[in-house]
């Protein structure tokens, strides 16, 4: 179940419905696509061959068709971490570090979990999510990625370039992200 913890007072928004009705007021898209369609190996397994990740992408391509048409995005692809992503903790370290993306950061959970940390009229929002669970984090909005202690998770990426969500540290360069 979705859950979104506010860093400094610890308040906490919990359930589907809350959840995306806190998030759509700040341009933050959360859907429930679930993964009750997904057979157990093609959830569990981190260690997928080209065909498995097709096939898991294909089980939301309706899903998947949609949010492209409606926002403009072009392709996805699975991302895995895990305990046996090599360099974990080094990746980890360069997730967590406030960024912002001059497109959309588009995540469906396959399987594990994780946070996304955003700022929010200068609160740190934690919003955590789970198998099943789409979040849209908007272009420019300050953010940035941890594991949770399951210290795995599994999602589609959906973008529109490679250059779009290369990570900008500096906030200061939002002022020319539409440039
Ligand atoms: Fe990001």
């Amino acid at each position: 179940m979705p859950k979104i913890v506010f860093r400094d007072t610890g308040k906490i928004i919990e359930g589907v419905e809350a959840v995306k009705e806190f998030l759509e007021k700040y341009g933050i898209t959360y859907e429930r696509w679930g993964v009750e369609r997904l057979p157990e190996n093609l959830r569990k397994n981190y260690d997928l061959s080209k065909e498995e990740q097709e096939a898991i992408i294909q089980a939301y391509k309706e899903e998947l068709d949609r949010l492209k048409k409606e926002k403009g995005y072009i392709t996805e692809d699975i991302v895995v971490l895990s305990e046996k992503t090599p360099n974990l903790d080094d990746l980890m370290a360069k997730f967590k570090r406030e960024h912002h993306h001059t497109d959309d950061e588009v995540r469906f959970v396959v399987d594990g979990s994780g946070v996304f940390p955003v700022k929010i009229d200068g609160q740190i929002v934690e919003i955590h999510v789970g198998a099943g669970d789409l979040i849209v984090v908007p272009a420019g909005a300050r953010h940035w990625f941890e594991l949770d202690e399951n210290k795995k998770i599994k999602c589609i990426r959906v973008f529109k370039t490679p250059a779009g969500w290369e990570a900008i540290y500096n906030e200061n360069e939002k002022a020319t992200m539409n440039d």
